[in-house]
């Protein structure tokens, strides 16, 4: 049996339908490399995760120098690795926001903000996206607006969650505020195939929100630190959450999840309300504030926002070409085509390439490191022009 066929048999088959037909053993950048010695061009970063591409030098020297002194210890004592992530995590996130909370996943971050949103409002309701997701875990799964993810669990996952169309104000409108402790929003829905909704809309949520007493969440698990050309999504058009969440690509690999509360709503968190024993550990803390470091230091919002712009006008030149539309925002793309998205991921595959597909069948999502620069983006649309042809 190779190690592929020991992976099956030995993992839950859990992954199965999703796994690329690689194994690989390193990351160079942005490129990984397979068992066989092939190098992929990674425009899927690890499904969103590896901001700085793979083993960057700096963050590989932090993690080095981190595993020499303290690998583990619980939240029971400080340690300066995790005052420094805190602080810079808060420090670059929203104006109003005031303190972080550390876990390990997207999943857990946003059980944690759901938790806080019904403390802090004494209410048990939370609005969803159609559409939107949050993880898969119980709590997460019942904001998850794809009904085929909750249907082994209906009784579990709906009872306390009112689901909305994405866009609608009026729907949030109808509902009667004075059961809803918070509304939970991906600002652009991934999953869905790279979703969003005009900036008068978040505007307008805020405002209701803020005036009926409801947590605004902002799942920015995918669009945070520095993903669409900011260091996070709302402040595109100066509208900020009550409660951020955001895991991903914020340990630059490293498994971590945090939430971000507002000056309010940290007020309102007591002691014991939540906790996790691997949450803001010292490796975890060493990451965070290694990637954080690098990417403001080495200018990665910025080329986010410059090199996008252009990748943006050539994609667009291809519709009418294969191509039907392009969504999203800085290295959050999505590429509808007028054939599957699956055929297209082989093609580039073929060529070196490594996209992401989407709960949508035509679209491809581009989710790369925030290193990816226009040499590579020129290798990628002439394969893409290529898969498209053929
Ligand atoms: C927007 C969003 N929220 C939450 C999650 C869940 O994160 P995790 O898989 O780390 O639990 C994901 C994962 O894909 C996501 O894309």
């Amino acid at each position: 049996m190779d190690s592929r066929q020991r992976e099956e048999q030995y993992t839950l088959a859990t992954y199965n339908h999703i796994r690329f037909p690689i194994s690989l053993v390193r990351g160079e950048g942005n490129h990984v490399i397979d068992d066989e010695g092939r190098r992929y061009l990674d425009l899927y970063g690890g499904h969103a995760v590896c901001l700085l591409g793979h083993c960057h030098p700096r963050w590989v020297a932090a993690m080095r120098k981190q595993l020499a002194e303290l690998v583990f210890y619980s939240n029971t004592v400080y340690f300066a690795p995790r005052a420094e992530a805190a602080e810079l995590l808060v420090s670059h996130c929203y104006p109003s926001m005031a303190a972080v909370y550390f876990c390990g996943s997207g999943a857990e971050a946003n059980e944690t903000a759901l938790k806080i949103a019904r403390k802090a409002t004494g209410r048990k309701l939370v609005v969803a996206m159609e559409g939107g997701f949050h993880g898969r875990t119980l709590g997460a799964l019942s904001v998850t607006g794809f009904p085929r993810m909750r249907a082994a669990f209906p009784e579990n996952a709906e009872a306390w969650t009112r689901f909305v169309p994405f866009g609608d104000l009026g729907a949030v409108q109808a509902l009667d505020p004075s059961e809803i402790a918070a509304v939970i929003i991906e600002p652009i829905q991934s999953v869905a195939g790279i979703r969003t909704a005009p900036a008068s809309y978040f505007l307008a949520l805020r405002d209701h929100c803020r005036r009926c007493g409801i947590a605004l969440i902002f799942d920015e698990v995918q669009t945070g630190s520095g993903r669409t050309g900011e260091w996070f999504w709302g402040m595109h058009h100066g509208v900020e959450p009550d409660l951020v969440t955001t895991a991903k690509g914020v340990g630059g690999g490293f498994p971590v999840g945090a939430v971000v509360a507002s000056d309010a709503l940290a007020a309102e968190v007591k002691p014991g309300d939540q906790a996790t024993t691997f949450g803001g550990g010292p490796l975890a803390a060493a990451a965070i504030a290694a990637t954080y470091r690098i990417i403001e230091e080495e200018g990665l919002v910025e080329r986010v926002a410059r090199f996008s712009a252009s990748l943006r006008e050539r994609l667009a030149s291809l519709e009418g070409r294969g191509v039907r539309e392009v969504r999203g925002l800085g290295y959050l793309l999505g590429v509808e085509c007028d054939r599957p998205a699956k055929e297209v991921q082989a093609r580039l595959m073929e060529q070196g390439i490594l996209v992401g597909t989407s709960g949508e069948a035509q679209t491809f999502r581009l989710l790369p490191p925030l290193t990816v620069g226009e040499e590579e983006w020129e290798i990628f649309l002439g394969a893409l022009e290529k898969a498209l042809r053929e």
